[in-house]
C-alpha cells in the first residue's frame, strides 16, 4: 500500500503541475479527492484493514490527503488570481469604441440656414405662440368673418375663439403691436392644418415669416430680398419667378416659384413662398400710421423648401424619426 500511496501522490502532483485553468483543476479534484476519487478510495480500503495495521497506514493516508488538499488549495488561489487579473486587464493598444454624435434634425439645420441668410440682411428673429386666437390668426390679418379666404385654410379649432395657428403671419401682428417701426424681422415656427395626410401635406409643418416696416419700403426691396434669399439658399443658378397672387393681408401680392428639374423627369414650376406689400388695413389694425409707413412681408414653408433643395419627395419622412433618413444630413 505504501508504494501505491507514493505513486498516487506523485501522479497527483505531476497532473496538478499541468493544470492551467480552474475548470481542469476542478476535474482533477474530482478525480482524486471527490466522492469516487482515487484518494478517497484508499480510505475505503483502509477501513477494511486489520486492526493492527491501521495506525501505520492511517498516518500516511492523512498526510497524503492533507498534502494533496493543500496543493490543490494553493493552485486554486493562484489560478483565481490569474483569471481575475486577465479579466480586468485593459489593453491600451486596442482601438477605442466610437461614440456616435447626434446631429441637428434636417429641419433645424434648414431653419438655421434660413435664419443666417436673413440675419446678414439685418433681420432679427421673433417668435409667437402656437395656440392663437381667431383675432390674430385671421381677423387682424384682414380675413373678415365671412370672407371666403378663411376657407383657404383648414383650421384646428380648440374652441370658438382659440385655434392652433395655421400660419406664422399672426406673429407679424404681435410684432407690430409690440414694437415701433422700423421693423425688420423673421418669424419661424410650427403651424398646424387639418388636412388629409399625404406625401405632400402633413398636419404640422414649419413656416418662416418675414416682415419689414419702415417709411420708405418698396416692392422692389421685397423682390431684391426674396431673390437674395432664393439664390443664397438654392444656389446662384436657380431659376425663379414672381407670379401675381392674392392674400387678404397683402396688396399687391405675389407668389414665388422656382424651377424644379428632377433627373429623368419633366421640369416644372413649384411654389415656395407667398409675399406682398402689407395691406394698409393691417398696419392700421396694429396702430401703425399707413400714411407714414409701408411694409412688405413674405412667408414660406420650411419642409417644402427643404424638399426642393434636398430632393425629398415625402413630407411625412421629416416626422418619422427614422435614423436611416436622419443620418443623411
Ligand atoms: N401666410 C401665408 C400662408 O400660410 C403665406 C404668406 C403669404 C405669408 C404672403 C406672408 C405673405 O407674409 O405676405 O399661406
Amino acid at each position: 500500500m505504501h508504494t501505491r500511496i507514493k505513486e498516487l501522490e506523485n501522479q497527483f502532483n505531476s497532473e496538478l503541475a499541468e493544470v492551467t485553468n480552474l475548470k481542469s483543476l476542478e476535474e482533477l479534484r474530482i478525480k482524486y479527492l471527490g466522492r469516487k476519487g482515487s484518494i478517497t478510495a484508499l480510505f475505503d480500503e483502509f477501513k477494511e484493514l486489520p486492526k493492527e495495521e491501521k495506525p501505520k497506514y492511517g498516518q500516511v493516508l492523512n498526510r497524503l490527503k492533507n498534502s494533496t488538499q493543500n496543493s490543490f488549495n494553493e493552485k486554486k488561489n493562484l489560478l483565481s488570481e490569474k483569471e481575475k487579473s486577465e479579466k480586468d486587464f485593459i489593453d491600451l493598444s486596442l482601438p477605442g469604441i466610437k461614440t456616435k454624435l447626434g446631429t441637428n434634425h434636417i429641419l433645424t439645420q434648414t431653419l438655421d440656414q434660413m435664419k443666417s441668410i436673413f440675419k446678414v440682411l439685418g433681420f432679427s428673429v421673433y417668435e409667437g405662440p402656437e395656440l392663437e386666437s381667431d383675432y390674430y390668426n385671421f381677423e387682424a390679418l384682414n380675413f373678415p368673418d365671412d370672407h371666403p379666404a378663411r376657407d383657404m385654410q383648414d383650421t384646428f379649432f380648440v374652441n370658438k375663439d382659440f385655434l392652433l395657428r395655421t400660419h406664422t403671419s399672426p406673429v407679424q401682428i404681435r410684432l407690430m403691436q409690440n414694437k415701433k417701426p422700423p421693423l425688420r424681422a423673421i418669424m419661424p415656427g410650427k403651424v398646424f392644418r387639418n388636412e388629409a395626410i399625404s406625401a405632400k401635406s402633413y398636419c404640422l409643418f414649419h413656416q418662416l415669416e418675414g416682415l419689414v416696416v419702415d417709411t420708405d419700403v418698396t416692392f422692389a426691396e421685397l423682390k431684391a430680398t426674396v431673390i437674395h434669399f432664393v439664390k443664397e439658399f438654392f444656389g446662384e443658378d436657380i431659376k425663379y419667378r414672381f407670379r401675381p397672387s392674392f392674400f387678404p393681408f397683402t396688396e399687391p401680392s405675389a407668389e414665388v416659384d422656382i424651377w424644379w428639374q428632377p433627373t429623368g423627369k419633366e421640369g416644372r414650376w413649384l411654389e415656395i413662398m407667398g409675399c406682398g406689400m402689407v395691406d394698409p388695413n393691417v398696419l392700421e389694425n396694429c396702430g401703425i400710421d399707413s400714411e407714414k409707413y409701408a411694409g412688405y412681408a413674405f412667408g414660406m414653408g420650411v419642409e417644402r423648401t427643404a424638399m426642393r433643395k434636398y430632393g425629398i419627395d415625402d413630407i411625412r419622412i421629416y416626422f418619422d424619426n427614422d435614423k436611416r433618413f436622419l443620418v443623411q444630413f
